[in-house]
């Protein structure tokens, strides 16, 4: 499978994103973009024993030291950002130093978080080895921590020098995790990509069996959309929000639940279906198109419905706290048609309602 390289255009912070096979392995891909002899690997305990080796094999010429992290979302916690500054400060990592994040979007945010405030930035390279973080959360510079109250509401935008993304790491992945990815994947579809929508819907079971020749498409196009949204709104003041439909469900639903009951995908596929049952009382969406939705998303092996336990009063509760509320409204990311989100709007607390009340409830 031949290399493809995509840019993130943000000026003289631009940077590519690599996506093939056989990437990890080479060397002058990352050597490339570390300009100094310090090195710091983040990682966790579960990709350490799978890919750390391989990709020390590739920084033989730097002074390397690794963190690693113990896994899970429940860990993606400002402590443990501390702990990737205990490692750097006892080392004496200088501010030439580079940071890399090999893992998840939960290492890649801590990671990309850690390197953003460490002696107020320092390099840093995204290795992202789920396929969630390959299309979503490696791109565009959103760093941060989880704090009990709401979910990434510490952080900073930081970007990183370069994306790697190697398809041959998803060969482990879970399906579980496999499925979350795809959740972000039919985002982009259904916020500005109709057609890759459709391609979605024709290819979903082979995405699911893994060929490699879908996944490394599924992944550029994600790519390209997001770096297409990135480049136009990079703080998210306009456009950049889109990539949130579903996500103030999403959010509340990982929040109230517990983080790390649901995945991060999982949670937004329910937030998109609610987001599109919402989108239908609007009068946008028709039937058909909800229908499609969901049957996608079932597809693709993802829950539809909200836990029971978390009640429509519950649900408002923590989609207050959402970075995209104005003066404590809650603002949504909702669809005029199938490859066409709305910037942010205040909803009608009656319509909302009905929503939590009524979608995917007995
Ligand atoms: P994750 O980082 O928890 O990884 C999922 C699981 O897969 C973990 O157990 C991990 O150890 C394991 N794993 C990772 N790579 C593996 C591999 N190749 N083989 C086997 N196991 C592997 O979860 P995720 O879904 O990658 O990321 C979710 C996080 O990303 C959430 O915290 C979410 O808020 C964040 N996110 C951030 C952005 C952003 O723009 N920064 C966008 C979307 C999501
Ligand atoms: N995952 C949403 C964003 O990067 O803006």
């Amino acid at each position: 499978m031949p290399m493809k390289k995509l840019l993130v255009e943000l000026g003289d912070r631009s940077y590519p994103i690599y996506i093939g096979s056989g990437l990890l392995n080479q060397s002058g891909l990352y050597s490339q973009h570390i300009r100094a002899k310090q090195v710091m690997v983040v990682t966790n305990v579960t990709i350490a024993p799978l890919y750390l080796d391989a990709v020390l094999k590739n920084l033989l010429q730097f002074d390397v030291e690794t963190v690693i992290l113990p896994d899970g979302e429940q860990f993606k916690t400002l402590d443990h950002v501390t702990q990737i500054f205990d490692k750097l400060l006892a080392d004496k990592f200088s501010r030439n130093a580079t940071l890399i994040a090999l893992g998840g979007g939960v290492i890649g945010d801590m990671g990309g978080f850690a390197a953003a405030c460490y002696q107020r930035g320092i390099a840093f390279l995204q290795i992202p080895t789920t396929l969630l973080a390959q299309v979503d959360s490696s791109v565009g510079g959103k760093t941060g921590v989880n704090h009990p109250l709401g979910k990434n509401m510490i952080g900073a935008f930081y970007q990183p020098l370069c994306v790697i993304a190697d398809a041959d790491v998803l060969d482990t992945l879970d399906d579980r995790q496999l499925s979350a990815g795809l959740a972000e994947v039919i985002k982009y579809g259904l916020i500005r990509d109709v057609e890759f929508f459709e391609w979605l819907e024709q290819h979903i079971d082979a995405l699911l069996a893994r060929d490699k020749q879908a996944l490394a498409y599924a992944i550029e196009r994600s790519c390209l959309n997001k770096a297409e949204v990135v480049a136009e709104d990079e703080t998210e003041t306009g456009v950049r929000a889109t990539l949130n439909l579903g996500h103030t469900f999403g959010h509340a639903i990982e929040t109230g639940a517990g983080y790390g009951v649901y995945l991060h995908g999982e949670a937004v596929a329910i937030g998109t279906c609610q987001a599109a049952d919402l989108s239908r009382r609007k009068g946008w969406l028709t039937d058909t198109d909800v229908d499609r939705i969901i049957a996608l998303f079932t597809k693709a092996k993802l829950p539809v419905v909200p836990p029971e336990q978390i009640d429509s009063d519950l649900f408002l509760e923590l989609m207050a706290v959402d970075k995209k509320n104005v003066d404590g409204k809650i603002r949504l990311i909702l669809l005029k048609e199938i490859g066409v989100a709305t910037l942010p709007i205040d909803v009608e607390q009656t319509l909302l309602e009905q929503t939590l009340k009524s979608y995917g409830r007995k």
